[in-house]
């Protein structure tokens, strides 16, 4: 796949701009490029196309916990539902052979800011569809942590034929990561600081 490795000052961007610039995947434009999925976070090379193949394996699994509501709204906009610090979560759904899935239900959910989930209601609870490119985007905040468990969300992704993968996703500056006993450093994110919150990268693997 075509690779643009690009180091940029984030922090001089906002999560706006990032989005933007990913979203129109097609131009060389400099805000074109973006995080790189996790496999490519240390040598902080912001590439344009998944790099799937060169990860290790299709996405693994992880439990669903007990605060998964059914029938989620479709939704990509969390940030209206709560306070918190603001994250654009980015990425693509890629098949176990490397191609983009469109039409994927990235179903997340994940606690507020105080740690707590929303068990009434749809707060921080919604699904989108991975567009022509399969490419998802949320606009959520950082969850905190909560009993036992480091910050982190909890997604189902759901390809057209039908399977379903149940993961979470970590952040790699938390301090609790290694004392959560369902932490796992594959599901890592790629988060960066730009001007006005962080922005998250992950790209899920189906096999
Ligand atoms: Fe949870």
């Amino acid at each position: 796949m075509t690779r643009m490795n690009v180091t940029m000052d984030l922090s001089r961007l906002s999560r706006r701009s990032v989005l933007k610039g990913w979203l129109a995947t097609g131009s060389v434009l400099l805000a074109n490029t973006i995080l790189a999925p996790k496999s490519h976070a240390d040598r902080l090379d912001l590439s344009i196309t998944p790099a799937c193949g060169e990860d290790t394996g299709p996405t693994r699994s992880a439990t669903e916990g007990p605060f998964y509501s059914e029938n989620p709204p479709e939704k990509r906009d969390f940030r209206s539902d709560v306070d918190g610090p603001p994250v654009t979560l980015i990425g693509y759904v890629l098949s176990a052979d490397c191609q983009p899935v469109p039409g994927a239900i990235v179903d997340l959910w994940h606690a507020n800011h105080k740690g707590q989930y929303d068990n009434q209601g749809f707060k921080l609870r919604g699904y989108q569809k991975t567009d022509a490119q399969g490419r998802y985007y949320f606009e959520t905040i950082r969850p905190a942590e909560y009993a036992g468990r480091t910050p982190h969300y909890h997604v189902k992704i759901t390809l057209p034929a039908g399977r379903t993968l149940t993961t979470q996703l970590y952040f790699p500056d938390e301090p609790r990561n290694e004392l959560d006993h369902l932490y796992d450093s594959a599901l890592l994110m790629n988060v960066k600081t730009v001007s006005d919150g962080e922005i998250g990268r992950f790209d899920f693997v189906l096999g």
